[in-house]
Protein backbone atom coordinates (compact mmCIF):
# COMPACT_ATOMS: atom_id res chain seq x y z
CA UNK A 1 0.00 0.00 0.00
CA UNK A 2 1.15 3.24 -0.64
CA UNK A 3 0.01 6.76 1.70
CA UNK A 4 0.75 10.29 0.67
CA UNK A 5 -0.14 12.91 3.29
CA UNK A 6 -0.56 16.38 2.77
CA UNK A 7 -0.04 18.61 5.57
CA UNK A 8 1.72 22.22 6.57
CA UNK A 9 3.26 19.69 9.44
CA UNK A 10 5.21 17.01 8.11
CA UNK A 11 6.50 17.24 11.54
CA UNK A 12 3.58 15.46 13.07
CA UNK A 13 3.60 12.37 10.65
CA UNK A 14 6.93 11.37 11.98
CA UNK A 15 5.72 8.47 14.57
CA UNK A 16 5.11 6.69 11.08
CA UNK A 17 8.78 6.01 10.94
CA UNK A 18 8.26 4.12 14.20
CA UNK A 19 7.18 0.57 15.48
CA UNK A 20 5.07 -1.49 13.50
CA UNK A 21 4.57 0.74 10.68
CA UNK A 22 8.44 1.47 10.47
CA UNK A 23 9.58 -2.07 10.07
CA UNK A 24 6.30 -2.49 7.39
CA UNK A 25 7.85 0.43 5.35
CA UNK A 26 11.25 -1.45 5.75
CA UNK A 27 9.54 -4.63 4.40
CA UNK A 28 8.09 -2.93 1.28
CA UNK A 29 4.55 -3.75 2.61
CA UNK A 30 3.89 -0.20 3.10
CA UNK A 31 4.93 3.09 1.79
CA UNK A 32 4.31 6.52 3.10
CA UNK A 33 5.64 9.96 2.09
CA UNK A 34 4.37 13.40 3.35
CA UNK A 35 3.88 16.47 1.31
CA UNK A 36 4.48 20.30 2.97
CA UNK A 37 1.23 22.18 1.46
CA UNK A 38 3.63 24.90 1.48
CA UNK A 39 5.83 23.55 -1.21
CA UNK A 40 2.71 24.06 -3.52
CA UNK A 41 2.54 27.97 -3.13
CA UNK A 42 4.34 30.40 -5.32
CA UNK A 43 4.18 33.61 -3.00
CA UNK A 44 6.85 34.62 -1.25
CA UNK A 45 4.96 34.26 2.20
CA UNK A 46 4.02 30.89 1.03
CA UNK A 47 0.40 32.13 2.27
CA UNK A 48 -1.94 28.91 2.86
CA UNK A 49 -4.70 30.27 4.06
CA UNK A 50 -7.05 33.73 4.00
CA UNK A 51 -9.68 35.23 5.43
CA UNK A 52 -13.48 33.72 5.12
CA UNK A 53 -16.17 34.72 2.40
CA UNK A 54 -19.20 36.03 4.22
CA UNK A 55 -17.26 36.76 7.26
CA UNK A 56 -16.53 35.51 10.64
CA UNK A 57 -13.61 34.32 12.58
CA UNK A 58 -10.55 32.22 11.61
CA UNK A 59 -8.70 31.53 8.28
CA UNK A 60 -9.97 29.20 5.77
CA UNK A 61 -7.46 26.84 3.60
CA UNK A 62 -7.16 28.32 0.23
CA UNK A 63 -7.92 26.18 -3.02
CA UNK A 64 -5.07 26.57 -4.97
CA UNK A 65 -2.07 25.35 -3.16
CA UNK A 66 -4.33 22.51 -2.69
CA UNK A 67 -5.22 21.91 -6.33
CA UNK A 68 -1.61 21.75 -7.32
CA UNK A 69 -0.75 19.35 -4.65
CA UNK A 70 -3.48 16.70 -4.85
CA UNK A 71 -2.54 17.14 -9.01
CA UNK A 72 1.35 15.81 -7.76
CA UNK A 73 0.29 13.06 -5.62
CA UNK A 74 -3.24 11.68 -6.27
CA UNK A 75 -3.50 8.44 -8.71
CA UNK A 76 -6.10 7.16 -10.83
CA UNK A 77 -6.78 4.65 -8.50
CA UNK A 78 -6.34 6.41 -4.80
CA UNK A 79 -8.97 7.45 -2.49
CA UNK A 80 -8.73 10.35 -0.95
CA UNK A 81 -9.19 10.66 3.03
CA UNK A 82 -10.20 14.30 4.45
CA UNK A 83 -10.07 14.12 7.81
CA UNK A 84 -12.88 17.12 9.26
CA UNK A 85 -14.93 17.21 12.62
CA UNK A 86 -17.79 17.54 9.78
CA UNK A 87 -17.14 14.14 8.05
CA UNK A 88 -18.69 10.79 8.32
CA UNK A 89 -17.87 8.93 11.15
CA UNK A 90 -14.43 6.38 10.95
CA UNK A 91 -15.40 3.18 12.06
CA UNK A 92 -13.14 -0.19 11.91
CA UNK A 93 -15.57 -1.36 8.75
CA UNK A 94 -13.96 1.26 7.04
CA UNK A 95 -9.97 0.76 8.08
CA UNK A 96 -11.24 -2.75 6.93
CA UNK A 97 -12.61 -1.25 3.20
CA UNK A 98 -9.57 0.73 3.34
CA UNK A 99 -6.72 -1.68 4.00
CA UNK A 100 -7.74 -3.08 0.45
CA UNK A 101 -7.12 -0.10 -1.41
CA UNK A 102 -3.99 0.24 -2.96
CA UNK A 103 -2.99 4.26 -2.33
CA UNK A 104 -4.49 6.60 0.05
CA UNK A 105 -3.67 10.01 -0.09
CA UNK A 106 -4.61 11.89 3.43
CA UNK A 107 -5.27 16.16 2.83
CA UNK A 108 -4.86 17.20 6.29
CA UNK A 109 -6.73 20.97 7.01
CA UNK A 110 -6.03 23.10 9.73
CA UNK A 111 -7.94 26.08 10.61
CA UNK A 112 -11.58 26.60 10.11
CA UNK A 113 -11.14 24.05 7.40
CA UNK A 114 -9.97 23.68 3.21
CA UNK A 115 -12.20 25.97 1.05
CA UNK A 116 -15.30 23.73 0.07
CA UNK A 117 -14.49 23.60 -3.68
CA UNK A 118 -11.16 21.73 -3.17
CA UNK A 119 -13.43 18.75 -2.27
CA UNK A 120 -16.08 19.38 -4.61
CA UNK A 121 -13.59 19.26 -7.71
CA UNK A 122 -11.55 16.25 -6.39
CA UNK A 123 -15.08 14.13 -6.19
CA UNK A 124 -15.26 14.68 -10.09
CA UNK A 125 -11.73 12.97 -10.46
CA UNK A 126 -11.01 11.12 -7.65
CA UNK A 127 -12.80 8.95 -4.38
CA UNK A 128 -13.03 11.29 -1.99
CA UNK A 129 -13.73 10.71 1.76
CA UNK A 130 -14.53 13.00 4.31
CA UNK A 131 -14.42 11.19 7.77
CA UNK A 132 -14.45 12.47 11.41
CA UNK A 133 -13.19 10.11 14.96
CA UNK A 134 -15.38 11.78 16.69
CA UNK A 135 -17.36 14.76 18.14
CA UNK A 136 -14.80 16.44 19.29
CA UNK A 137 -12.23 19.13 17.38
CA UNK A 138 -8.42 18.75 17.11
CA UNK A 139 -6.72 21.25 15.81
CA UNK A 140 -6.43 19.97 12.21
CA UNK A 141 -6.36 16.55 10.52
CA UNK A 142 -2.71 15.38 11.72
CA UNK A 143 -3.60 13.71 14.44
CA UNK A 144 -6.74 11.68 12.89
CA UNK A 145 -4.87 10.87 9.95
CA UNK A 146 -2.16 9.22 12.62
CA UNK A 147 -4.91 7.34 14.15
CA UNK A 148 -6.42 5.93 10.44
CA UNK A 149 -3.23 5.13 9.23
CA UNK A 150 -2.71 3.33 11.87
CA UNK A 151 -5.97 1.33 12.08
CA UNK A 152 -5.98 0.56 8.19
CA UNK A 153 -1.90 -0.61 8.05
CA UNK A 154 -2.35 -2.92 10.90
CA UNK A 155 -4.95 -4.93 8.71
CA UNK A 156 -2.81 -5.26 6.08
CA UNK A 157 -1.69 -8.96 5.97
CA UNK A 158 1.33 -9.81 7.06
CA UNK A 159 1.40 -6.23 9.05
CA UNK A 160 0.85 -8.07 12.21
CA UNK A 161 3.63 -10.28 14.00
CA UNK A 162 0.43 -12.35 15.34
CA UNK A 163 -2.78 -11.89 12.77
CA UNK A 164 -4.77 -14.09 15.84
CA UNK A 165 -4.91 -10.88 17.33
CA UNK A 166 -6.84 -9.08 14.76
CA UNK A 167 -9.63 -11.70 15.15
CA UNK A 168 -10.45 -11.27 19.29
CA UNK A 169 -10.60 -7.53 19.51
CA UNK A 170 -13.16 -5.15 20.00
CA UNK A 171 -15.04 -4.16 17.09
CA UNK A 172 -14.05 -7.51 15.82
CA UNK A 173 -16.94 -9.47 13.90
CA UNK A 174 -19.19 -9.92 16.66
CA UNK A 175 -18.96 -5.76 17.31
CA UNK A 176 -19.00 -6.03 21.05
CA UNK A 177 -16.25 -4.17 23.15
CA UNK A 178 -13.41 -6.50 24.20
CA UNK A 179 -13.94 -8.33 27.80
CA UNK A 180 -11.90 -7.39 30.33
CA UNK A 181 -8.24 -9.06 30.34
CA UNK A 182 -5.45 -10.45 33.14
CA UNK A 183 -2.29 -11.88 33.03
CA UNK A 184 0.51 -12.89 35.76
CA UNK A 185 0.12 -12.34 39.05
CA UNK A 186 -2.90 -14.37 39.93
CA UNK A 187 -2.79 -11.11 42.86
CA UNK A 188 -2.02 -7.54 42.86
CA UNK A 189 -2.42 -4.97 45.04
CA UNK A 190 -5.14 -7.53 47.26
CA UNK A 191 -6.94 -7.80 43.78
CA UNK A 192 -7.05 -11.04 42.37
CA UNK A 193 -8.48 -12.67 38.64
CA UNK A 194 -11.61 -13.84 38.71
CA UNK A 195 -11.86 -17.74 39.18
CA UNK A 196 -13.27 -18.84 36.04
CA UNK A 197 -10.04 -17.76 33.89
CA UNK A 198 -7.87 -20.01 36.19
CA UNK A 199 -10.32 -23.08 35.71
CA UNK A 200 -8.63 -24.51 32.63
CA UNK A 201 -12.49 -24.80 31.25
CA UNK A 202 -12.65 -23.22 27.87
CA UNK A 203 -16.04 -23.41 27.59
CA UNK A 204 -16.90 -21.52 31.02
CA UNK A 205 -14.03 -18.64 29.92
CA UNK A 206 -15.62 -18.39 26.35
CA UNK A 207 -19.20 -18.40 28.33
CA UNK A 208 -17.59 -15.33 30.63
CA UNK A 209 -15.69 -13.30 28.03
CA UNK A 210 -18.98 -13.01 26.55
CA UNK A 211 -21.29 -12.21 28.94
CA UNK A 212 -18.89 -9.44 29.62
CA UNK A 213 -18.67 -8.24 26.84
CA UNK A 214 -22.06 -7.62 25.87
CA UNK A 215 -22.91 -6.46 29.57
CA UNK A 216 -19.64 -4.30 29.10
CA UNK A 217 -21.29 -2.92 25.99
CA UNK A 218 -24.59 -2.78 26.57
CA UNK A 219 -23.16 -0.26 29.32
CA UNK A 220 -20.75 2.03 27.15
CA UNK A 221 -22.09 1.82 24.45
CA UNK A 222 -25.38 -0.19 23.63
CA UNK A 223 -25.79 1.46 20.23
CA UNK A 224 -23.26 -1.28 19.05
CA UNK A 225 -26.02 -3.77 20.31
CA UNK A 226 -27.60 -6.02 18.01
CA UNK A 227 -30.95 -5.06 16.68
CA UNK A 228 -33.45 -7.09 19.16
CA UNK A 229 -30.88 -7.05 22.18
CA UNK A 230 -32.44 -5.47 24.83
CA UNK A 231 -29.79 -3.92 27.58
CA UNK A 232 -31.60 -5.43 30.12
CA UNK A 233 -31.40 -8.86 28.40
CA UNK A 234 -28.19 -8.95 28.41
N1 LIG B 1 -9.98 17.38 12.41
C1 LIG B 1 -10.32 18.12 13.47
N2 LIG B 1 -11.11 17.45 14.30
C2 LIG B 1 -11.29 16.22 13.76
C3 LIG B 1 -12.01 15.07 14.14
N3 LIG B 1 -12.73 15.02 15.25
N4 LIG B 1 -11.97 14.00 13.32
C4 LIG B 1 -11.27 14.05 12.19
N5 LIG B 1 -10.57 15.09 11.78
C5 LIG B 1 -10.57 16.19 12.55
Amino acid sequence: MRIDVVTIFPDYLAPLRLSLPGKAQETGLLQVATHDLRDFTHDVHRTVDDTPYGGGAGMVMKPEPWGEALDAVATDECVIVVPTPSGVPFTQADAERLAGEQHLVFACGRYEGIDQRVVDHAVTRWRVEEVSLGDFVLNGGEVAALAIIEAVVRLLPGFMGNPESLTEESHGADGLLEYPVYTKPASWRGLGVPDVLLSGHHGNVAAWRRAQAEARTAERRPDLLPPGTTEEST
